[in-house]
């Protein structure tokens, strides 16, 4: 090494020492004649004191090699906020090995960073950044901890193909033209979900990879083009062992990086109780605002419009906004009203808990009985405020889910402290898609069917069959995802028809996992982790771009290298493609 030490690295214990230190100028700073250098590199920042001399020609974000005799710092100039804060380096030499040739477009530490767009244009200046770098620092102590913890648990890491066909997520997939087949294409994976599959009927037993997958579909800031999963597949296992490994897992990870203990056993709600309790399948249960079911106060209502909901079978369900009403105003009202509006539910209706129980709110002339029942059921305080739907049970779940979501970020992210971990149960197999008009796979289509669901509901109701899938939800956001899978061939091809597929669809997409049953396959499940909404999470971070080095935008793009661009005509002729506008 070109240095003997790093900026992270010297204290008092050093003093006296000759040392060779490397790094980037993050300041200089001339006091009274006296240079001080703040020398950075990952590990820290170290003052190095310059004669006038040896500071000509040096900028900030220059690269030195400086050596110099290490001292004490006059007490009054210790930093206490520094590794190195008791001490400074006394140079005698300076090497520049490099110098700005200009300006950079902004500097690492600025305190006001520049647009996301130019930060990712210029990620390696942005990566300068202590608090930036330093989620990659925990990005890797996750994964070797991950590594560590299931290679324990006798897990194989084993790579699986990039260049592929296609496995069914859910999104559109990446191709990539193939040379060798003029006209035939690869497909990127969108998860390694059959491979890990076929691994199981190879023998492997247990199986992990931290994998890249590639899905091309519309980008949220928990969502990238390309992102990692951990991902895990096991053998001769039921839902219990997953959940078990799993659980072990997160655990290990959050004890070992973060020296947080994650509760010995997740709290479990079936999909069902979930969507009752919150209207979401991934709520933050932090910002508390628990859905109640309050139909009975409303069973004799004379409001015209609540009692034909009630009447059809429809529900009211009500949350209360704790200590709220001197937040709102009528605007406040109608902004929550369109949230739920934009939710397919009709209105919204709401009051306010006043002083003396007094109670105010919408439709107060027909509704003040039916209120007050409900006041009593939420046990509800002065001024708290209670909101309500009425409509179909989904409906309202969504919709008011959807609201409760928005208030939390709206008004109550100072709860948003800690880890909320969970596991979420029994999630319908299929989907209706109303443009397809027949039914997809929740998860997707090897997911094992609740046998007995199917045997009552497949001709009658399939959206009544429940799977064997499990997703695990921390403060609001999916992380992971995973099922037990069918091993026979007759169960996949009924659960196919579900999905009306055709025969020769079938055999062209899955063919090969079709045939792989034919020749013994153990019973088997897994899971995948989004290891980037992990270690946003853990990093408290909203973003996932945050915890990727070189992420996309939002728009698809990467700004570093101007990619996705145009290529070389050469390049589509030797693919045997021609653009379509070129003729
Ligand atoms: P699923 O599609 O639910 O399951 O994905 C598993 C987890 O991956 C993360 N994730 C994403 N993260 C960032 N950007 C994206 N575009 C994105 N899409 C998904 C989420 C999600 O919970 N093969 C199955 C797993 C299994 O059944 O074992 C699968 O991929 O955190």
């Amino acid at each position: 090494m070109l240095r003997t030490h790093t900026c992270g690295e010297l204290c008092k214990k050093h003093i006296g020492q000759k040392v060779t230190l490397t790094g980037w100028v993050d300041r200089i700073r001339n006091l009274g004649g006296v240079n001080f250098v703040m020398l950075r590199d990952r590990y820290g920042l170290t003052q190095v004191i310059f004669s006038s001399e040896m500071v000509k020609g040096i900028k900030r974000e220059s690269v030195l090699l400086i050596t110099g005799s290490v001292r004490e710092r006059p007490n009054e100039t210790v930093n206490p906020d520094l590794s190195t804060g008791e001490i400074e380096v006394v140079a005698d030499s300076v090497e520049v090995l490099s110098s700005p040739l200009e300006d950079l477009p902004f500097y690492p530490t600025d305190t006001k960073p520049p647009s996301e767009e130019i930060r990712l244009k210029y990620r390696y200046i942005d990566l300068r950044n202590r608090e930036v770098m330093n989620r990659f620092i925990i990005r890797h102590k996750v994964s070797q901890a991950v590594r560590n913890y299931l290679s324990s648990e006798d897990f194989l890491e084993i790579e699986t193909p990039f260049l592929t066909k296609s496995t069914p997520e859910g999104a559109r997939d990446f191709l990539v033209p193939a040379r060798i087949k003029s006209g035939t294409f690869y497909a990127l994976p969108q998860s390694p979900q059959i491979f890990k599959q076929l691994l199981m009927i190879a023998g492997t037993d247990r199986y992990f990879q931290i994998v890249r997958c590639f899905r091309d579909e519309d980008l949220r800031a928990d969502r990238q083009p390309e992102f990692t999963q951990i991902d895990l597949e096991m053998s001769f296992v039921t839902m219990e062992d997953v959940i078990k490994v799993t659980e072990g897992m997160f655990k290990h990870v959050f004890r070992e990086v973060l020296g947080v203990d994650l509760p010995n056993n997740f709290d479990r709600y079936s999909y069902n109780q979930c969507m009752n309790e919150y209207g979401s399948d991934k709520p933050d249960r932090r910002i508390g605002m628990k859905l109640f079911d309050v139909t009975d106060c409303f069973e004799n209502t004379s409001f015209g419009v609540i009692s034909n909901v009630v009447d059809s079978g429809g529900v009211v369900k009500a949350f209360k906004i704790e200590n709220f009403s001197q937040k709102t105003s009528r605007k406040t009202f109608q902004e929550f009203e369109d949230i739920v509006k934009s939710m397919s539910l009709k209105g919204l209706l709401w009051f306010t808990l006043n002083d003396g129980n007094d109670i105010r709110g919408s439709a107060i002339k027909y509704l003040k009985r039916e209120y007050s029942m409900t006041a009593s059921r939420l046990e509800m305080n002065t001024n708290d405020v209670c909101v309500l739907g009425a409509g179909k049970r989904e409906v309202v779940n969504r919709a008011l889910g959807e609201l409760r979501r928005i208030v939390g970020d709206t008004y109550f992210s100072h709860l948003k402290t800690g880890f909320d971990i969970f596991w979420v149960l029994d999630f319908p197999l299929l989907e209706w898609n109303e443009d397809e008009q027949r039914y997809v796979a929740q998860h997707h289509p090897f997911t094992m069917p609740n046998i007995q669901d199917l045997e009552e509901y497949e001709a009658k109701d399939p959206s009544k069959i429940r799977a064997q899938s499990y997703d695990i939800v921390i403060n609001g956001f999916e992380v992971a995802s995973g099922s037990i899978r069918i091993h026979d061939r007759d169960l996949q091809k009924r659960v196919f028809r579900l999905l009306d597929l055709e025969d020769k669809d079938v055999e062209n997409k899955f063919g090969f996992l079709l045939e792989a049953f034919k020749y013994g396959a153990p019973p088997h499940g897994g899971i995948a982790v989004g290891l980037d909404r992990l270690i946003a999470i853990m990093c408290r971070t909203s973003s996932i771009r945050d915890v990727i080095a070189f992420p996309k935008t939002s728009s698809g793009s990467c700004p570093l290298t101007g990619a996705p661009c145009e290529v070389e005509k050469d390049q589509l002729a030797e693919l045997g493609l021609k653009r379509e506008d070129s003729k």
